[in-house]
């Protein structure tokens, strides 16, 4: 997929196509890379929920960016699914149209634990595709990853049911972390082989503050493919769109496509077209960002479209961002990143 040149970029170059909405910084899975239950002695503390921004609110905020050149929506969290009522906002954002006047492209990321319920709503609603994150196959490693007692069968149920609906590519998103998961890389691209379903695999990221992340922890891309060609030979594949986070790889029999996410070895900053609003309607330029820009004060205080489309405007053209690509010099720690569950992941 191409895309017509963009009416304006950051200072390096990048234009602006991609936002990422968080829904609810609440999840009904406590993943230890995301939100661990105990922080230094405490658990997380969730926004009170006058402090989301509303449905009619997300709107406005998404139609103005898909005037500004937008073109794909995505929604996560937390868990997209816990936020009560989640089609309504589906059939809003899924009639907005880009100024050449084709519709965006409205995605989510899920845990897939509630979507077996909800997998036929979604696609009514106009969802156009879906991401399932699932980080093993036996519950035993479930468990570890998401410090829960829900179960792998779920999930997969979900998976079933947004296939059975149409929701299509369906992919699914497996984080590796050494020492706890990579013994799952080969069973699930053998379960997903011949599937249609695209796993992709994520280097473990030291993103937010809390997950208690060290190199040792991350399994590289290199390694991660290594693995799957001694059982599963693999030829790369050309990117679907420029700025893709994934990097694709086909099976050499014909048995499908998977992707690997090289978060941390192999930084995707150069192209990086994505922008996160937050759950309480504060923008971010980066997922590693410090500060986000208030979007919801603006918004209740009734601004003019106009006010805060310039708003955004200068955000991105002030945006320097290239935090995976800086990381690996030893200065680059900020003491207190905002975490993934409330940015948006
Ligand atoms: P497609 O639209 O299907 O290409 O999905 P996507 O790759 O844009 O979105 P997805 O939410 O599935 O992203 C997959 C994973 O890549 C995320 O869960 C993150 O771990 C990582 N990721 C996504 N965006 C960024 C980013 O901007 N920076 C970094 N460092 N990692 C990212
Ligand atoms: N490293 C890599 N990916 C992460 N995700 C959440 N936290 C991390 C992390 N520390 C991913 C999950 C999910 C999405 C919401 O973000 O796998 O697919
Ligand atoms: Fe929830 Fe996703 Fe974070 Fe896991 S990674 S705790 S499923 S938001
Ligand atoms: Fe984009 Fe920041 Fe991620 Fe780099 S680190 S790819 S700039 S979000």
């Amino acid at each position: 997929m191409s895309h017509p040149p963009s009416p304006f970029v950051d200072t390096l170059l990048r234009p602006l196509r991609d936002l990422r909405i968080s829904l609810t910084d609440r999840c009904n899975l406590r993943c230890t890379y995301c939100m661990p239950r105990e922080v230094f002695g405490k658990d997380f503390v969730f926004l009170p929920r006058a402090q989301l921004l509303s449905f009619e609110e997300i709107e406005r905020v998404a139609r103005l960016f898909v005037g500004l050149g937008v073109r794909k929506l995505r929604l996560s969290g937390g868990e997209p699914l816990l936020r009560h009522g989640v089609e309504r906002l589906i059939e809003k954002l899924a009639k907005l149209q880009c100024p050449d006047g084709q519709g965006v492209e409205l995605a989510m990321t899920t845990n897939g634990v509630l979507l077996a319920k909800k997998a036929q709503t979604l696609k009514d609603a106009g969802l156009t595709r879906l991401t399932v994150s699932l980080d093993g196959l036996a519950d035993a490693t479930f468990k570890l990853m998401s410090d829960s007692a829900a179960t792998v069968s779920s999930v997969l149920d979900g998976i079933a049911a947004a296939q059975a609906v149409g929701l299509a590519p369906i992919k699914v998103n497996t984080v590796i972390k050494r020492g706890v998961n990579e013994h799952e890389i080969i069973p699930l691209v053998r379960h997903f082989r011949h599937s249609g379903i695209i796993v992709r695999f994520i280097e473990f990221m030291d993103v937010g503050s809390t997950n208690g992340w060290e190199m040792d922890q991350v399994v590289s891309a290199r390694e991660i493919l290594d693995r799957i060609n001694q059982e599963y030979p693999l030829q790369a594949i050309a990117a679907n769109y420029s700025g893709e986070v994934a990097k694709r790889w086909a099976h050499q029999d014909g048995g499908g496509e998977i992707g690997v996410i090289a978060s941390v070895t192999g930084a995707f900053c150069s192209d990086c077209s994505r922008i996160r609003l937050s759950t309480d309607g504060k923008l971010y330029t980066c997922l590693f960002a410090t500060h986000g820009v208030d979007l919801r004060d603006p918004l209740r205080r009734q601004c003019s479209d106009g006010t805060l489309t310039r708003l955004i405007e200068n955000t991105w053209a002030q945006r320097s961002d290239r935090y995976s690509q800086l990381r690996r010099a030893a200065t680059l720690r900020p003491s207190r990143k905002i975490e993934m569950s409330y940015i948006g992941g």
